[in-house]
This record gives C-alpha cells, sequence and structure tokens, in this order.
C-alpha cells in the first residue's frame, strides 16, 4: 500500500542521525528544554530569519500563546479562513473571542484580503491568517488591510514553514507566526511540537512568559499562563529533519512538477468541456510552496475517487465543509448573533463551501514514489 504520507521512509534515510540525536538527549537527563531546545530555535531563528523563535507544545498552543500575547479580549472579533484546519477558530473561541469566517480565493484556496475587509468591524481585533496546505496568501495586501483598520496579524504557517514570497520566508509575516511540528507537516518531529516567531522582543518576551506559567522568576507567577514546552527529544529529531529539510524542498518541488504535468496532460488530452477537469491548487505568482499538501480541484469528485480506489491510492479531502459549517461553530455563530442572514446567504455561495466539494489530497512528500502513483492513474483514467 502506498503510504498517505512516508515518515518511515524518512527514517530509515537518516536513521543514524536519528539514533544517534536521540540517544543524547536520553543520556543527557535534560529531557524538557536544555541544549537541544536552545539550539533548534537558534537554527529555526538563522533558517526564516525570524529574530525571535520561541518552541511550544503543538501549533494550536502557539496560536493559543499568540492570541494571549496580543491581548485577546472576551467577544474580540478575529478574522480567520472559513476553509482550513479548525485549529485557528478554535483557539480565538477557546479564549472568548469570536471567529469572523472570511471566503477564500477559489483558485489559491487562500484567505482572500477582500473578504477579510469586508468582514472588518469595530469589534475586530486581528487577523488569522493561514498559510493553506503550503503556500502564503497575499500578504501585501493582508499587511495594507490590517494596518489600515489597526488590526493585529497572526501569521499560521502551521502547514508552511519553508515556503516563501517574493524572496520573503513564511513565518515571517506575522506580528506573531507560527508553526507546527505535527508528524505529517513538511517539518513534523514524532509527537507534537510547534512554534512562534515575531520580531518584536517585547512580544518574544511576553510568549516566552506565558508558555511558562506566567512565570520568569521561578514560582513568581505574573500572569496566568500555561505550560507548553517542546520536548528535548523533539528538538533533537527536528535538528536533524531541519539539516536535510531544504533538499527534501526540492524533491517536493519535484515531485508536485510530476504531478502538475500529469494533470495537464490529462486535461489537454480530455478537453475541459466534459466535466472531467482535475486542478491542481493554483500556486500563486511570487510563491513557493511546501506542498504540504498536494491538493486538487475536481469537478466529478466522486469518480475520480473511485478511480484512487481501483488504483489502490490513498488519498485525503482537506476539508470536507467549510468551518462555518461545523457543528461547534453553528451553535456558537447562532447563539451571539454573530452571523446575520445575509452574511449566511453569502456563506451559501462562498468559494469556501464550493471548494470543500471539489478538493481531493494526493500521497506527499519528499519521499513518496509519484511515478509509480502517475504509473498507477495512468491505468485507471
Ligand atoms: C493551519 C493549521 N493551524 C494549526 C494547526 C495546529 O497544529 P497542531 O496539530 O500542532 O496543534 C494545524 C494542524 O494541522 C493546521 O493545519
Amino acid at each position: 500500500m502506498i503510504p498517505f504520507i512516508n515518515i518511515r521512509a524518512q527514517r530509515d534515510a537518516y536513521k543514524s542521525e536519528f539514533l544517534k540525536a536521540e540517544q543524547e538527549v536520553l543520556d543527557s537527563g535534560c529531557y524538557i528544554g536544555g541544549p537541544a531546545v536552545k539550539a533548534l530555535e537558534a537554527e529555526l531563528a538563522a533558517f526564516t530569519g525570524a529574530k525571535h523563535v520561541v518552541t511550544c507544545g503543538s501549533g494550536t498552543d502557539a496560536l493559543t500563546i499568540a492570541l494571549m500575547a496580543l491581548g485577546l479580549e472576551l467577544e474580540d472579533e478575529v478574522i480567520v479562513p472559513d476553509f482550513t484546519f479548525i485549529a485557528p477558530a478554535e483557539c480565538v473561541t477557546r479564549l472568548g473571542g469570536i471567529p469572523k469566517f472570511a471566503d477564500i480565493d477559489p483558485e489559491t484556496l487562500q484567505i482572500s484580503p477582500e473578504s477579510i475587509e469586508a468582514r472588518i468591524s469595530e469589534k475586530t481585533r486581528g487577523i488569522i491568517a493561514v498559510n493553506l496546505f503550503g503556500q502564503c496568501p497575499d500578504y501585501k495586501k493582508i499587511k495594507e488591510c490590517a494596518q489600515a483598520h489597526g488590526l493585529w496579524l497572526i501569521e499560521d504557517s502551521a502547514q508552511a514553514f519553508g515556503a516563501t514570497q517574493c524572496g520573503q520566508n513564511a513565518c515571517t509575516f506575522g506580528d506573531i507566526s507560527i508553526t507546527s511540528f505535527y508528524p505529517a507537516k513538511p517539518l513534523g518531529c514524532y509527537g507534537d511540537g510547534g512554534a512562534l516567531f515575531t520580531a518584536d522582543e517585547e512580544l518574544a518576551e511576553k510568549i516566552r512568559l506565558i508558555a511558562n506559567h506566567g512565570s520568569s522568576t521561578r514560582y513568581v507567577h505574573e500572569i496566568c499562563g500555561l505550560n507548553s514546552r517542546l520536548d528535548a527529544i523533539q528538538a533533537a529529531v527536528l535538528r536533524v529533519k531541519l539539516h536535510h529539510f531544504k533538499d527534501e524542498l526540492k524533491k517536493r518541488q519535484e515531485n508536485a512538477r510530476k504531478y502538475n504535468e500529469f494533470f495537464a496532460d490529462y486535461n489537454n488530452a480530455t478537453g475541459s468541456a466534459n466535466g472531467a477537469k482535475i486542478v491542481p491548487q493554483k500556486i500563486a505568482e511570487g510563491n513557493t510552496s511546501t506542498y504540504a499538501q498536494y491538493t486538487l480541484l475536481v469537478e466529478d469528485r466522486k469518480s475520480f475517487i473511485e478511480k484512487l480506489d481501483a488504483a489502490k491510492i490513498p488519498y485525503c479531502i482537506h476539508y470536507p465543509a467549510p468551518l462555518h459549517e461545523q457543528p461547534c461553530f453553528k451553535d456558537f455563530v447562532q447563539s451571539r448573533k454573530a452571523v446575520s442572514n445575509n452574511a449566511s446567504r453569502d456563506y451559501i455561495a462562498s468559494n469556501a463551501a464550493k471548494a470543500s466539494q471539489k478538493v481531493v489530497s494526493l500521497p506527499f512528500c519528499a519521499f513518496t514514489d509519484v511515478d509509480e502513483i502517475i504509473t498507477r492513474l495512468k491505468k485507471v483514467m
């Protein structure tokens, strides 16, 4: 069976390096924080160009800490994409804020700056923009919008550590940027992990304080924070992977190019008028993607999935519904009357809703045998 993400092949490829790094931590007696975590934070800063990097327990924790550091208060509104993983909207809600769902561009699937603008009210405090599937949304426009309205910006780069926009590295676009080291992410560890990035020294201090029980001096707690730390063994694993990351990004580009070529040929051969068109997520000009997901927009998804099943090719639907349709937000939105009837009608026709009916993600990582997948696809398509 072809794995959706071949983490085992990656482990085999760098096995001796992993074993050495893991053993060093196990023998050190230092399991939380310490030299491995410090060294990783310095290497992440060097890789991205971010001034300050603070690691933490997960990408979700990183979003929560970012919102706390930026001073989110009860009933504050935060604009989030309607089409993404739940974490950004969930973190806003958990802290008592109100997520306002912005629509996406129908081709790049990134949060739309025009839709952000349309969702701003006097209660809006900030924007969480997500780098969906590995590429950045239009940060020039988003930052202009944030500046014009006095809003803060969180860049959720959980899926896009290693991406660039016009030569600038992901994880440097937000007042605070975050990433996730969940195992399936482009740079993933062997458990949960995350990091925050900022150019602002004061924010960096706040972030460290919040992540460590609100404490900078032992047993003195200036604020109520939380416990969110990266384990030393995860840092050691990540340092090995980071060492190979640029090569892996090149392999990811090559794998994406092969898929793109195959689907372009397929569309040319079948013609687009028959409803069979299969279009990869568009990579916007000026962007490089990490391809955290290689995602297609497929008009006739049902029959395409039947073909994938016949060829024994695994797939995922990222994501089967826009967030405003999730049961948890439906109740939340209704009880707080955060969505007017007009806005509900907008949602029905939204690009997010349409995308959720068309998306299919194919197996993808630096170790995916895309040639084998294309050979199988050719037999069924
Ligand atoms: C866009 C986005 N934000 C945040 C997260 C949360 O990251 P974690 O799973 O490390 O908590 C994810 C995880 O999939 C994600 O895709």
